[in-house]
């Protein structure tokens, strides 16, 4: 195992056992090697199915695989993607509020436009989690094509997120939100979720 004793990121955990998690060789694992993830060219596949859900979650998973929305083809670059995206008030607010050196996790972050976007305009280290992963690789994708760092892709099911407990709310400046609002199409599985932001 790579750096053995280190973990791959003390925010990240097993989503199933909660333990840290170690790379070997192009995939995560517990210590006790009992349950691994694999690094699928810039993003962690640290999904793990909810008892009960999976029909619905399946649909979803159908549903963005087949239509990952919104794309990055309006823009040109990153300087054309940050001057779209602070139309948004909402985007530049957010901005505005994250401190120095914070952590942001997005759930539920799609393609990971807002992700990006704060990647390149804050001085944080955004988690980008999604169910879907042709959604995240358009948003691994242009984070690559244009020299974005300081974000992590991951493939997660927020029923079962691989998030340390407390992580986001330890006294080290942290942002979250959530957002999987689900758009009103009939064709569109929905589930009852509530968009939240938090910044501590
Ligand atoms: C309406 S999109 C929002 C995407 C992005 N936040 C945005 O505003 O462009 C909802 C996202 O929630 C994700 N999602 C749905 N169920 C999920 C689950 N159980 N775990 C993680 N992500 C989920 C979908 O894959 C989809 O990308």
């Amino acid at each position: 195992m790579d750096n053995a004793s280190q973990p791959f990121d003390p925010c990240i955990v097993c989503p199933v056992t909660g333990q840290p998690l170690f790379r070997d060789d192009g995939t995560l694992k517990t210590a006790d090697d009992t349950k691994s993830y694999v690094d699928d060219d810039g993003f962690y596949r640290l999904f793990v199915s909810e008892e009960g859900s999976d029909a619905t979650t399946g649909e979803v998973l159908d549903f963005y695989t087949e239509t990952p929305f919104p794309n990055y083809n309006d823009f040109d670059d990153v300087a054309t993607f940050v001057q779209r995206a602070e139309r948004s008030v909402f985007a530049k607010m957010l901005r505005k509020e994250v401190p120095m050196n914070a952590r942001v996790l997005e759930v539920g972050c799609g393609t990971g436009q807002m992700s990006n976007y704060l990647a390149a305009t804050t001085p944080s280290h955004v988690y980008a989690a999604d169910l879907t992963p042709a959604s995240l690789r358009l948003g691994i994708d242009f984070a690559r094509g244009n020299g974005i760092e300081g974000i992590t892709f991951m493939q997660m099911n927020l029923f079962r997120p691989c998030i340390k407990r407390r992580a986001w709310t330890s006294s080290s400046p942290t942002v979250s939100f959530t957002t999987p609002t689900t758009p009103k199409r009939p064709s569109c599985p929905s589930r009852p979720w509530s968009s939240r932001v938090d910044i501590s």
